[in-house]
């Protein structure tokens, strides 16, 4: 069978984009994306998507209405297709048996529920989807527990790579595609017809397939791998701050052995996003239900690096500025997790506009593609109300800055690198501070201009060692 219908659920950051790039690039099959979600669903059909991600906008433009389709009807668009992507949501769980660590599968099972339900004919279902290894186990046994008779599934395991920001370049030109199965014929033939899909511009030596729990393990183990890399720099980081190495050069240095590669190795206020400490602590649950503690505290160990990172970072800033910042106003600039997403997902920004906030701070926020009230809706969880007087969203960021007494830049923007930062400096409070989290600004300059710099892995204003080694509190 060649497959001729495609029905993706899901809607969001994961299955959005794959599917409009599977529409693009297969004109002969046709595409429908179903979400829960009226509201995100309408958004797809308007000219304003629901996400923002470099070229999106192009593809959907190029394929919709031709063979793309975003739809709520959910059971026309299951029985009408030969192969099913699940791309729901996979949050971690906060209550119950593995609160707070194991991933929540109840999107998952709805939607096995409702194939089993509306399947008249034989399925290929793909979970595309980060699940714990076994989960597409318990996604056959639901669909065989329910199904019609002579009705037969196939479960394929196909995760998905893409990096907010650079998705559409990510899906178009993949360094792999990944097809778990089962190793049967029937399991063989459904990864040959998922294959197949990809094989419309992907070559056949970058379509990679395994058994079901190694592709499901794989995907962790990516998100873990580069999660650890992040944090091993920003550990170093640390080591710089206080010795007087550059991070940055420490990085260049050893990224040059091919064995270690020159990727991800840029240290930072901390990684975010929706998957790398979601994965991480899905991981480590799964280690301790295997009985392998030793492996859990491994990667249990780049988590708590990374929450390290946040906080030596907004520590850093607290105590620059002598130790108060009760009533102060500060600059946060950049809100998103990384650059050219508009997505908030536990970026590192929230951990330090929280700190900030706590010690009574002013904060006077910027973000090019966060919306105000989803930078309130973060801040304002867990927070007291009379707290929302102290948040203020700004649309530019100049006028963010004005009359504040430091600007901390949490997310690595270019437009923050072309800002006039002569003018900033004569809006500011002075003595006037700049935290560079991202390491993107020229410290040199902006000292020049008169600020007093600080950033991640590298002292910029003299201390000596000697008064700072050991000392339990490090700039
Ligand atoms: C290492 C560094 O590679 C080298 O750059 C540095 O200058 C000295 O330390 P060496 O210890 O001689 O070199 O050998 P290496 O090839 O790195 O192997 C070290 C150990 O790791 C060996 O026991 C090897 O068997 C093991 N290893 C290596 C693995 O178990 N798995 C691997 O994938 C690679
Ligand atoms: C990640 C994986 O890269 C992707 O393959 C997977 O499918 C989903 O999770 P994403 O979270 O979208 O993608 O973005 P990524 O580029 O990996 O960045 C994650 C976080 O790490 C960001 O906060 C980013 O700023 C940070 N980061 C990344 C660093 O701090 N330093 C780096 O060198 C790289
Ligand atoms: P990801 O980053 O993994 O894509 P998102 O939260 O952006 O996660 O997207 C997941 C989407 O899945 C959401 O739009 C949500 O409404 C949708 N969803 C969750 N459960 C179901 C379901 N049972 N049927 C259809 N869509 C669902």
């Amino acid at each position: 069978m060649v497959v001729k219908k495609i029905c993706g659920i899901g809607a969001g950051y994961v299955g959005g984009p794959t599917c409009s790039v599977i529409a693009l690039k297969c004109p002969d099959i046709q595409v429908t994306v179903v979400d829960v979600n009226h509201e995100k669903i309408a958004q797809w059909n308007s000219e304003k998507l629901p996400i923002y991600e470099p070229g999106l906008d192009e593809v959907v433009e190029k394929c919709r209405g031709r063979n793309l389709f975003f739809s709520t009807d959910m059971r026309l668009a299951i029985q009408e297709a030969d192969l099913i992507f699940i791309s729901v949501n996979t949050p971690t769980k906060t209550f119950g048996n593995g609160q707070g660590r194991a991933a929540d599968l109840k999107y998952v099972e709805n939607t096995a529920r409702i194939i089993a339900e509306v399947a008249t004919e034989d399925k290929i279902v793909v979970e595309k989807s980060t699940v714990p290894v076994r989960a597409a186990e318990s996604i056959l046994h639901i669909l065989r527990a329910n199904h019609k008779p002579g009705v037969s599934f196939q479960i394929l395991s196909n995760p998905e790579f893409l990096a907010e920001g650079t998705a559409i370049e990510n899906l178009v030109n993949p360094d792999r595609v990944l097809i778990g199965g089962h190793d049967s014929p029937e399991g063989r033939a459904a990864i040959e017809q998922l294959a197949q899909v990809y094989e419309h511009w992907i070559s056949r030596e970058k379509i990679f397939t395994t058994n079901t729990w190694s592709s499901e393990l794989s995907k962790l183990a990516a998100n873990a791998f580069l999660a650890q890399r992040i944090s091993s720099i920003n550990s170093l980081s640390a080591v710089c701050e206080v010795t007087g190495a550059d991070v940055s050069e420490v990085a260049s240095a050893i990224g040059l052995d091919s064995r270690i590669g020159s990727k991800f190795l840029q240290a930072s206020v901390g990684f975010g996003g929706s998957c790398f400490q979601k994965d991480l602590l899905n991981l480590v649950y799964i280690c301790e239900c295997l009985n392998l503690p030793q492996v859990a505290a491994y990667w249990q160990q780049v988590i708590d690096m990374n929450e390290y990172q946040k906080s030596r970072f907004s520590t850093k800033v607290i105590v620059s500025l002598f130790n108060t910042v009760t009533d102060k106003h500060i600059a946060i600039l950049g809100f998103a997790f990384k650059k050219n997403t508009g997505d908030t997902r536990d970026s590192p920004a929230i951990y330090v506009a929280k700190s900030l906030l706590d010690e009574g701070a002013v904060l006077h926020i910027y973000d090019p593609k966060v919306q105000e009230a989803l930078i309130m809706d973060n801040l304002m969880a867990c927070s007291d109300s009379h707290v929302k007087n102290r948040i203020h969203v700004y649309q530019d960021a100049y006028s963010a800055v004005e009359n504040t007494h430091a600007l901390v830049l949490c997310t690595e923007w270019d437009e923050f690198i072309e800002l006039d930062y002569e003018k900033i400096y004569s809006q500011m409070t002075k003595p006037a501070y700049i935290f560079d989290g991202r390491k993107i600004l020229d410290h040199t300059r902006l000292q020049n201009i008169g600020f007093i710099v600080q950033t991640i892995g590298k002292r910029l204003n003299r201390i000596p060692v000697s008064r700072t080694w050991g000392s339990s509190t490090q700039l």
